[in-house]
């Protein structure tokens, strides 16, 4: 097999955060990863930067846990030792002075320079100031920013302005670890890569679509701020919206960063303002082990929602008339992720009404396993007529690829399209703008309302309101983890 592995050049990485949760648990692992796979040439460096007082040494015993834990590996590792020797760390005060000479005597000129901002969003305005100011920016600069990026469209906006004050947009990678998982770009492969699919993806065929992410979790150690963001704004405006537009787009020119974002932006502009009764919001209640919601963000009156399940529109020639169901949650039944196109009946049955209706169906999994089933209908064997049967025709990845399934996190696939300069995975500005333009009314109108989230039992599948939903329309939803 050829090699899978695109090379790099030597890189600077530096992780603003960079002893924070989301490196130890995402950043540090995957690049160790990418080393391992000698993606990473030997001479890059990834410098740590934050207020925590500690020296390089120090950094790397954190590194060196981070993969232990996430990577399982041990500690005696060779490829660890050697990783680790790559890192640096600088103690640095993003609103202050302190360290900013010391990170640019650090970096090398002309090799690509990304820092991460592994921060709050109000961080941002001060880094990119001191970054220029310091003459840390030039042609190779690149820049990575994670969700959520602002909390409306207003914030959104402000952010914006105050990155393009400083950088080219070309130079602003905006993070959804969603279009880094691999099933997700398979979305892209199935549809645009056979002929089969296309000419049935649209409402002539299909009867309507179901966007499911839910997760057996609660918000653990994050309750503060996830009490005031909540699954619309956690989950919907941005990972469900970029599993959404990647069904629902035109299929662009060519695979490159501008034509796949101009057309993800075309299907945020064509949703259609969601009526209120076509939105359901859940707040999960304590199991016998596990607390309530309302406990677990430490405010008995919350009216934020853990579940959401909406039915929407994209408003264009291909799919009016067919709705977009999405659904996500936490303390769900299972960790079960999927997109399923449900194909509309056969327009006559030659087998007459005892046959019974039947359908097609594309599924698509993203998560536990991933894979990709489509239901047809065949002849149930035997004697007794023509009864039909809905069968799946599956392709697990890990049974039918083996080790080359062994797919790479998001954020290693990400990390490295950072340093190739590839913005194809990544939200552009007008992206973002769009998706909260769209949100913004839904989330005003709960307020101004005083709307107050349904309960649901934990580890079921969401209050009983959101299969409401569907049935009024004659429809269900795929049970989660079934
Ligand atoms: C994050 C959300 O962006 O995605 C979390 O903030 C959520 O609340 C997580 O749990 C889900 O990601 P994954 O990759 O585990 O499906």
């Amino acid at each position: 097999m050829v090699s899978r592995i695109i090379p790099v050049d030597e890189f600077d990485l530096i992780i603003f955060g960079g002893t924070g949760d989301l490196a130890r648990r995402k950043i540090i692992p995957a690049l160790f990863k990418r080393f391992q796979d000698e993606q990473i040439p030997s001479g890059s460096r990834i410098i740590g930067a934050a207020r925590s007082d500690m020296d390089a040494e120090a950094f790397r015993e954190f590194a060196r846990d981070a993969i232990v834990a996430e990577c399982k590996v041990s500690h005696e590792n060779k490829d660890l030792a050697e990783f680790v020797e790559a890192l640096d760390y600088v103690m640095i005060d993003a609103l202050g002075e302190e360290g900013w000479a010391d990170l640019s005597a650090l970096l090398q000129p002309g090799r690509v320079r990304a820092f991460y901002f592994s921060v709050g969003p109000s961080l941002f305005d001060a880094l990119a100031e001191r970054l220029d100011r310091h003459q840390m920016v030039d042609a190779e600069t690149r820049i990575v920013v994670e969700k959520p990026f602002g909390r409306d469209l207003s914030s959104a906006r402000a952010l914006n302005k105050v990155l393009s004050a400083r950088f080219d947009e070309t130079q602003i990678y905006r993070i959804d670890h969603y279009l880094g998982k691999e099933t997700v770009q398979n979305l892209m492969a199935v549809r645009f890569g056979n002929v089969l699919f296309e000419p049935l993806w649209n409402s002539q065929f299909v009867d309507h679509i179901q966007i499911t992410v839910a997760e057996t979790v609660g918000v653990g150690g994050r309750g503060s701020y996830y009490d005031k963001s909540g699954a619309m704004r956690d989950m919907v405006q941005n990972h469900l919206m970029q599993l959404l537009c990647l069904t629902a787009m035109e299929p662009p020119a060519k695979f490159d960063p501008d034509a796949v974002r101009d057309e993800k932006l075309k299907v945020i502009r064509a949703l259609n303002a969601v009526e209120p009764h076509h939105i359901i919001r859940g707040q999960y209640d304590a199991s016998a082990e596990d607390s309530s919601f309302r406990e677990d963000v430490e405010n008995p009156q919350s009216k934020t929602e853990s579940f959401i399940a909406l039915k929407c529109h994209v408003q264009n020639w291909r799919w009016a008339g067919t709705p977009f169901y999405l659904r996500t949650g936490k303390r769900l039944e299972a960790r079960d992720s999927e997109i399923i196109v449900v194909f509309k009946d056969a327009p006559h049955s030659i087998f007459g009404a005892e046959a019974g209706r039947h359908h097609n169906e594309l599924r698509i999994q993203l998560q536990p396993d991933e894979g990709i089933t489509l239901k047809v209908t065949i002849k149930e064997p035997g004697p007794g007529g023509m009864r039909l049967l809905d069968v799946p025709l599956d392709m697990s990845f890990a049974e039918t690829l083996g080790p080359a399934a062994d797919t790479p996190d998001a954020y290693e696939r990400l990390i490295m399209d950072v340093v190739r300069g590839n913005q194809t995975l990544f939200m552009r500005n007008d992206e973002v703008e769009a998706a909260w333009a769209w949100t913004d009314p839904i989330i005003q109108g709960w307020e101004s309302r005083g709307d107050v989230p349904k309960p649901y039992d934990s580890f079921s599948q969401g209050p009983a309101a959101a299969d409401m939903l569907m049935q009024r329309d004659g429809r269900t939803w795929r049970e989660i983890g079934q």
